[in-house]
């Protein structure tokens, strides 16, 4: 009996997100030590089940595993093995809903499981076009800045509709992740921001503020490549402010990053869609990071990840 595995880990964009939408460019970072593993056996039993993530059979998955299902059934008849029995184990230590990228690193970690299995090679393109399958179906029309970033162990510099680069970061610096427990809103977020973009009411507003995002994104890769940590930090807190102007910050988002800042981050905003999910803050050493991902747990943090970006 066959077995196969895949992995793909979890993701926050640095800079970038829903000016992203827009065609300005985002930065994201894999965390490589927050990870899913797919595993894929064949088995004799007759049925499809896809454990720790659900139990079940295949046609009888929940709805919100649509885009897994959908993308397993393209997977399979891509390889004629529509009526393979197998069992399909998830274990994944990313959150969902948490603009970490769980999502896109299950759909990787399943196809390259798939591909493992059928002993095939996945070309990067084709990974990329084939987790889309299940991102359009759980989030409508995303940017594919998850997809790329759960797939690399390089940083990633994205303009919609370009070649992805991958982008390798000179910084010896800290991000501290820290979880609200709050689920985010990614699709509802982007949509607010296309309503204010087209808000007569207020014209101008929406689109100043993403150029003003692509501005800062700018500024943050030439930081982010001359080990300028302070201005980085600073122009963090820059695009917080841009991203809570444009509706997407969330109480208990601000709770977390007032308390990184006064706990001594060099700046903090929060990651992914917003309405909820996760913020990070940057600092310059390991022990400024212990101290900041301290504080957020006495204020409520649900979960903190620190990850160093000299690593990258
Ligand atoms: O919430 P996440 O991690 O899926 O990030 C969404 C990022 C957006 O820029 C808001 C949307 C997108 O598709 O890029």
């Amino acid at each position: 009996m066959r077995v196969a595995t895949g992995s793909a880990h979890a993701k926050i964009i640095l800079i970038g997100e829903h000016s992203v939408v827009h065609h300005q460019p985002a930065i994201a970072v894999p965390l490589l030590n927050v990870a899913v593993t797919a595993t894929l056996s064949e088995t004799t039993r007759g049925q499809r089940l896809i454990s720790s993530y659900f139990t079940g059979s295949l046609v009888d998955l929940p709805g919100e595993f649509e885009g897994v299902r959908v993308l397993l059934q393209r997977l399979l008849r891509r390889f004629n093995a529509l009526s393979l029995n197998f069992d399909l184990k998830i274990d994944s230590a990313i959150p969902e809903e948490r603009g970490m990228g769980s999502s896109a690193a299950v759909a990787t970690a399943v196809t390259r499981a798939v591909y493992a299995f059928f002993e095939t090679a996945l070309d990067p393109q084709l990974l990329l076009d084939t987790v889309n399958i299940e991102e359009v179906i759980t989030h409508g029309s995303p940017s594919g800045i998850d997809a790329a970033t759960v797939s690399s162990t390089q940083p990633v510099w994205l303009v919609k509709g370009s070649p992805l680069k991958h982008f390798p970061i000179h910084m010896n610096a800290f991000l501290v992740v820290g979880d609200t427990g709050v689920t985010g809103q990614t699709s509802m977020a982007v949509n607010s921001v296309s309503e204010l973009l087209k808000d007569d009411e207020q014209p101008g507003v929406g689109q100043h503020l993403i150029n003003h995002l692509g501005t800062l994104t700018t500024a943050a890769a030439k930081y982010l490549q001359h080990n300028q940590v302070r201005l980085l930090g600073q122009t963090l807190t820059a695009a917080q402010q841009d991203l809570t102007e444009l509706g997407v910050n969330h109480p208990v988002l601000q709770h977390l990053i007032n308390a990184a800042n006064d706990a001594g981050a060099l700046g903090a905003k929060l990651t992914g869609g917003g309405l909820g999910g996760c913020m990070f803050a940057l600092t310059q050493t390991a022990e400024q990071a212990a101290k900041v991902a301290n504080a957020l747990e006495q204020h409520g943090a649900v979960a903190t990840w620190i990850e160093p970006l000299a690593q990258q």
